[in-house]
């Protein structure tokens, strides 16, 4: 199993932290490779509770921790998160690697980002406000972009730093007012000098690893319902989230990669703006958001909450090509009385390309399950009759086996085939 990728099959927040945090126990290396700290992982085991931005989930467990170059990083956010991990007893000296290759978030990106969310004229996508879109924008423009390699030259940095500040200043005027070009190359500069260290030629860090068969898991951020090209654009992330974007993120070869574990919430949430058929609303929808404490981690926003979407499911299943699945808080689910479970939408077989361009119009059919909640189990055979039903819905909708049910937030609450 030299390659593993952990990617979200819904529309995110599905719980990869705790599943990526248990596995990451049972490989030599750990890798982000897109997104930035537009995602916030939640881990809970014995150091505490740590949300992850940036950071792989391996530096827990004394891994390889790698972030590859589809990753966009705001320096000031990634030293602030470094130095939780050092309070919370965390050494990662020589484990994080950071590509030379990722990109640079500027406070022009974030500025660009809020402002363009403020409006109300129905191109508002509900980003999370970190800048992430305008960095993507600026990698593909290639004019104004900075990455980690430019960091490594103190003076060439700053320079640099100078010339992006002043053509973005000029163009961003009609956005508001920037911090000034001492602010940012004091807190950049500053960051420069803590980041500097993890830089790292991640690339041959990986190619050895696979020739000496080392295991890698790839993290994935987001989810593929998210995905840019596979997703509900324009309400979507601005990078690649599959599978397939791991390989390409990090240059994996296709055939290193055996296992795709696509990671499902018992019940899905949105945050932002976009299709969510089985969406639910009122005391409903409230009563799982408190159950679930369904808040962004990144920004405190609620998040929308819903019902399983079973024909979404697959569709995202197929799109990664999951070879199994972890599903995460059932505990919550199980506390719900009762609960509906989408099992197809109406008129609709199958979701192709213009049943999912069309999502917002689908209507579900609905199976309605008793629930109970989920006490102490121990294996699988444990589970109140209602979770059995569950699975079996998911496994025969998607074609691929749960091998992985987290009962609870802590480290030890799941249970694996
Ligand atoms: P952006 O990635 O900040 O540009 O936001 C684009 C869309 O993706 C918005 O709907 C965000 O709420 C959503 N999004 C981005 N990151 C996450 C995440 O980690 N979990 C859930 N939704 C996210």
């Amino acid at each position: 199993m030299p390659a593993e990728a952990l990617v979200g099959i819904q529309i995110g927040d599905e719980g990869k932290g705790k599943v990526a945090d248990v596995r990451a126990a049972s490989v030599d290396a750990v890798g982000r490779y897109q997104g930035g700290n537009n995602t916030g992982k939640t881990v809970q085991n014995e150091y505490g509770r740590h949300v992850s931005h940036i950071v792989p989930t391996g530096v827990f467990h004394k891994k390889i921790s790698i972030v590859e170059r589809g990753v966009v990083i705001h320096p000031p956010s990634l030293v602030a998160e470094i130095d939780a991990l050092i309070k919370m007893g965390i050494n990662f000296d020589k484990l994080l690697k950071i590509s030379p290759f990722a990109h640079i978030v500027g406070p022009w990106h974030q500025l660009k980002d809020r402002t363009s969310e403020a409006g109300s004229d129905g191109t508002k996508i509900g980003t999370t406000g970190q800048g992430i879109g305008p960095c993507y924008q600026d990698k593909m423009g290639r004019k104004f972009a900075i990455r980690v390699a430019d960091l490594l030259d103190k003076n060439l940095f700053l320079e640099k730093l100078r010339t992006v500040y002043e053509a973005k200043s000029e163009k961003l005027r009609r956005y508001g007012d920037m911090p000034s070009f001492e602010e940012v190359r004091d807190s950049y500069g500053a960051a420069r000098e803590r980041i500097v260290p993890f830089i790292a030629d991640t690339g041959k860090i990986i190619r050895d690893l696979l020739a000496r068969r080392k295991t890698i898991l790839l993290e994935g951020a987001q989810a593929f319902i998210l995905d840019v090209d596979h997703g509900t654009f324009p309400f979507v992330t601005s990078s690649n989230t599959g599978s397939t974007a791991a390989l390409m993120y990090t240059g994996i070869p296709f055939d290193e990669l055996r296992t795709v574990v696509g990671v499902l919430k018992a019940y899905p949430t949105r945050v932002g703006r976009g299709p969510f058929p089985t969406e639910i609303f009122g005391i409903e929808a409230e009563k799982l958001r408190e159950l679930g404490s369904e808040y962004g981690s990144t920004t405190g926003r609620p998040r929308r909450c819903g019902w399983l979407d079973l024909p979404l499911l697959r569709y995202a299943a197929e799109g990664v090509h999951a070879t199994e699945l972890a599903l995460t808080k059932l505990d919550v689910l199980g506390r719900m009385g009762m609960i509906k479970i989408c099992i197809g939408y109406e008129g609709v077989s199958e979701i192709g390309a213009f049943e999912f361009l069309n999502l917002e119009k689908q209507v579900p059919i609905y199976e309605t399950i008793n629930v109970e909640p989920i006490d102490a189990v121990e294996s699988r055979d444990d589970f109140p009759g209602w979770v059995e039903r569950v699975i079996k819905l998911i496994e025969e909708y998607t074609g691929v086996p749960v091998t992985f049910i987290s009962t609870g937030p802590e480290r030890n609450q799941y249970i694996q085939n």
